[in-house]
């Protein structure tokens, strides 16, 4: 017989493994200061290109003091117990009203966490006799969700209409044959590339196949749409989103989601969730903080004009010195190098150490092997400084990176550490 222990002593686990080395730097990097466009880490003042602050609103004067006045009035427990217990508020009833009029849909509710609600909406959802088809680029969340379910899954090839129409077939014979139903499961917007979903072309297929649309929108909500509703809105199909679900931990920089679909919808999942069912309510700075969040949305769209500003100014900027953007239509800016998994991080370690630019970093397996993706994430409080400074000292990374500096380096870094 293993001890686990012993086992995980040994293998700490993909990212885990390069713990002695990342962390601190390229994992778990800490921020001090006010959220915003510059922030220190390390001691230096860095462009920070890395946190989901969309709109501008973790440190929108107005934010703060109704958080801080909510938490002054209520503390952080109120209301104590899960919502069908003792957890219940006129607060959270109100806020997931207002999200529903928000979203064009009838009724909502909320979740504790993103996370957990993808996980238990899907959970609740379908039983054995459905099949789930979800696109193979989904985010952990559904991808958890989706393992819980003791019926047929079929990923379809990321945005890939034609892969999804087979799979589609396939499902139809299952559902069929078990006297069951199809969920397919897309996102909103790809938090890594930037690209929606095809939502049009999605919807498109209802009028061959039977099944019901779950829409992952983290990215989109409050970013996409004429009133920044989301994908649904921008692309046209948001009345053929069935469940519609988003988080605060993007545009509302908060913390908590939401599912919103018809009523009979949201009242099975009320009862059904087991990640609300089983959980404490949203504390209540949580809920007004939330409300004032929503307000903002809808009273402030030039928050979300200036957004759009900052990242197609970026964008451009980005695109006129010769990088490739991939396929981002919105406002997630990555951009595409080729180089080791070693260049990447002396690479990521000159931007920040000598030009005072944070990004993020991502690699294999999210995207293929041999690319590096650095992502950007503009928000509204962004200048046209920083994006100025932000492209010049990408053009110089990248001609380190081209003239084999970086390779150099990163290679002595493995030896040294094999060692
Ligand atoms: C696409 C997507 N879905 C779900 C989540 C999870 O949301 P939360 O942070 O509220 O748990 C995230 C990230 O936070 C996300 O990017």
């Amino acid at each position: 017989m293993k001890d686990i222990f012993e086992r995980l002593r040994k293998d700490k686990g993909p990212l885990g493994n390069y713990a002695d080395v990342a962390e601190g730097y390229f994992v778990f990097p800490k921020f001090e200061g006010q959220i915003s466009n510059r922030m220190k880490f390390n001691g230096k003042e860095m462009i920070t290109w890395s946190i989901n602050n969309y709109l501008g609103l973790a440190n929108h004067p107005e934010v703060k003091k109704a958080d801080a006045e909510s938490a002054a009035k209520w503390g952080m427990a109120y209301p104590m117990g899960a919502r069908a217990m003792s957890g219940q508020t006129v607060k959270h009833e109100q806020l997931e009203k207002e999200l529903a009029e928000f979203v064009n849909k009838e009724s909502a509710y909320l979740l504790n966490f993103g996370y957990q609600g993808n996980v238990s909406i899907i959970d609740s959802l379908v039983t054995k006799n459905d099949v789930i088809v979800y696109d193979s680029d989904s985010h952990a969340s559904i991808i958890d969700g989706c393992r819980l379910h003791q019926g047929k899954r079929y990923t379809f090839r990321h945005n890939d209409i034609k892969s999804l129409e087979k799979m589609l077939e396939r499902a139809t014979k299952v559902a069929d044959k078990n006297n069951g139903g199809i969920l397919v499961i897309t996102e909103g917007v790809f938090g890594m590339r930037g690209e929606q979903g095809k939502l049009k072309e999605i919807v498109a297929l209802k009028s061959k196949f039977d099944f019901r649309l779950l829409v992952d929108d983290a990215h989109g909500f409050g970013t996409l749409g004429k009133t920044g509703a989301g994908a649904g809105e921008e692309q046209g199909v948001q009345d053929d989103i069935d469940i519609y679900f988003a988080t605060f931990a993007k545009s509302m920089a908060g913390i908590g989601a939401f599912v919103a679909g018809e009523k009979d919808l949201i009242q099975y999942l009320k009862y059904n969730m087991r990640s609300q069912v089983f959980a404490k309510s949203l504390p209540m700075p949580m809920v007004e903080g939330a409300l004032k969040r929503l307000e903002l949305l809808r009273k402030s769209p030039e928050l979300k004009n200036k957004l759009w500003e900052v990242a197609t100014s970026l964008q451009k900027g980005l695109r006129d010195a010769g990088f490739d953007l991939g396929l981002t239509d919105t406002v997630i800016t990555p951009v595409y190098l080729e180089g080791s998994v070693p260049e990447a991080m002396v690479m990521v370690k000159d931007l920040r150490e000598k030009y005072n630019v944070f990004t993020s970093i991502v690699i294999y397996p999210v995207i293929p092997k041999g690319m590096i993706l650095l992502r950007l994430i503009p928000t509204a409080v962004h200048t046209q400084e920083d994006i100025d400074i932000t492209v010049k000292a990408f053009s110089a990374i990248r001609s380190k990176l081209e003239s084999g500096v970086y390779k150099r380096i990163g290679d002595e870094m493995i030896k040294q550490m094999r060692q």
